[in-house]
Parts: C-alpha cells; structure tokens; sequence
C-alpha cells in the first residue's frame, strides 16, 4: 500500500485567540473571507464546500460559489431540480466548509437552508454574463445526458432562441440561504494543537463563543 506517511507539514501562520474574535460570527467570517480574498496564493477564496444528506441518509458534497452573505447567512446559486435542490427539498440541513490551504485556515458551518426570494434570484441572475446565463438554461444540472453533442446542440438551439432578447431567469434556477447556527473557525498551530473556536446560537438567538479541543 503506498503511504503518505511522510507528508506532514507545521501550521504557524496565525493564532485565533478569543481575545480577538469579533463577538458575531459573520463579522469574523468577514475578517477572514477579506484575508482570504487578498491572499494572492488563493484562487476563489469564496468557494465552498456544502454537504448535504440524500435519501439514503448518506452526506454528500460538492463545491459552490459563495455569491453572498449578510448577518442571516450566506448564499449561493444552483438548479433547485439538482441533486443537491432535491436532497434540500426532503433535508434542509447543510454544512458548508472553507478550507484556506495557504492561510492554515478552515471554516465549518452548520446551517438550515431556504430559497432566497425571487426577486433576489433575478437580480443575481440579470447580473451574470449571458454564456453563464444560457448555460443555467441549458443544464438539466445532475441529470444523465446521452453525450456532450447533445448539451452544445441545445445551447445553439437556445443562442437562435434569445438572440437579441433579454435571457429570463429559469424557475427550476436561483439561490439558497443557509441559515448559520454553528460556525467554526480553525486556525492550524504547531504541535497539532490548533486553535478552534465555535459560535454557537443559544435558544434566546445569541451567539455563544467556545474553545474547542483540537
Ligand atoms: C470551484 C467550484 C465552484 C462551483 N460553483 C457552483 C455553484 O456556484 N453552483 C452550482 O450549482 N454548482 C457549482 N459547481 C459545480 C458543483 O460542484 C456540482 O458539480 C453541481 O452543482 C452539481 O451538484 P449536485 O449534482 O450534487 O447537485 C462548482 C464546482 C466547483 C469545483
């Protein structure tokens, strides 16, 4: 069996004090998604992981775009008829995860999800470049498709069809909100005893703070 023995590496970048955490969770995540987006060494700071549970009670996840986020929580686009749309619609808990190699960094949320309002889905989706905007037209996201012919057709079909017009957003596309009420911020120390501080929403909806153990 080949192993990975060998392949280990010393956080020491940054410390995650409690002392210096902002006292809401979203303002943190500001603070680090800011540091992240800086860092020339990372390449789409906003993307995310989000896991959520099938039928068959097994997670399942993939990345998305963070497209964005307020003190209710944070959003991202997709086809509500994919896979991930379709597990939500049965379970709407999720976890969402950055994981910020170069910055020794990882967030975990945990959080309920809801579609965003119409309005809103159209204001993100008026704002995309129209390839992406035909691309949400043409996907039947998650489905078995006979060949990639098939896909280039039917965005030629589409092209013909909306020359010159304004594209419409689809009903089956839009955004999620996931609600956070835990979030984690891991920062990686020395020694394997990193930092770790989780938010989490008490039953009168105020955040509390607490050091976990690595
Ligand atoms: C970096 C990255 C960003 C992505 N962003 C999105 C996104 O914002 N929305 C989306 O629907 N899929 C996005 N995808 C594709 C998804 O990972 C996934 O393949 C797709 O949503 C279908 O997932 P599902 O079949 O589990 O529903 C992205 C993939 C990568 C690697």
């Amino acid at each position: 069996m080949e192993n990975l023995y060998n392949h280990r590496k010393v956080y020491n970048k940054s410390e995650l004090l409690e002392s210096q955490v902002k006292q809401n969770p979203m303002e943190q995540f500001r603070n680090w998604l800011l540091e992240a987006e800086e860092s020339p060494m990372i390449s789409e700071a906003n993307a995310m992981s989000v896991s959520t549970v099938e039928a068959d009670g097994c997670p399942r996840t993939r990345m998305v775009l963070l497209k964005s986020y307020d003190w209710n929580g944070f959003v991202f686009y997709t086809n509500y008829n994919s896979r991930k749309g379709k597990a939500i619609v049965e379970n709407n808990h999720a976890c969402l995860h950055f994981f910020w190699a170069n910055l020794e960094r990882q967030i975990i949320i945990k959080a309920n999800l809801e579609k965003v309002p119409e309005n809103i889905s159209d204001g993100y989706f008026a704002s995309r470049p129209r390839g992406s905007q035909l691309g949400a037209l043409v996907s039947n996201q998650s489905e078995i498709i006979p060949n990639k012919e098939f896909l280039e057709k039917q965005l030629l079909d589409l092209e013909k069809e909306w020359e010159g017009k304004e594209i419409e957003r689809p009903q089956h596309w839009g955004g999620f909100l996931a609600k956070p009420y835990e979030i984690e911020f891991w920062q990686g120390r020395p020694n394997r005893l990193h930092d770790r501080i989780l938010y989490s929403l008490n039953e009168n909806f105020d955040w509390e703070i607490n050091r976990l153990s690595p």
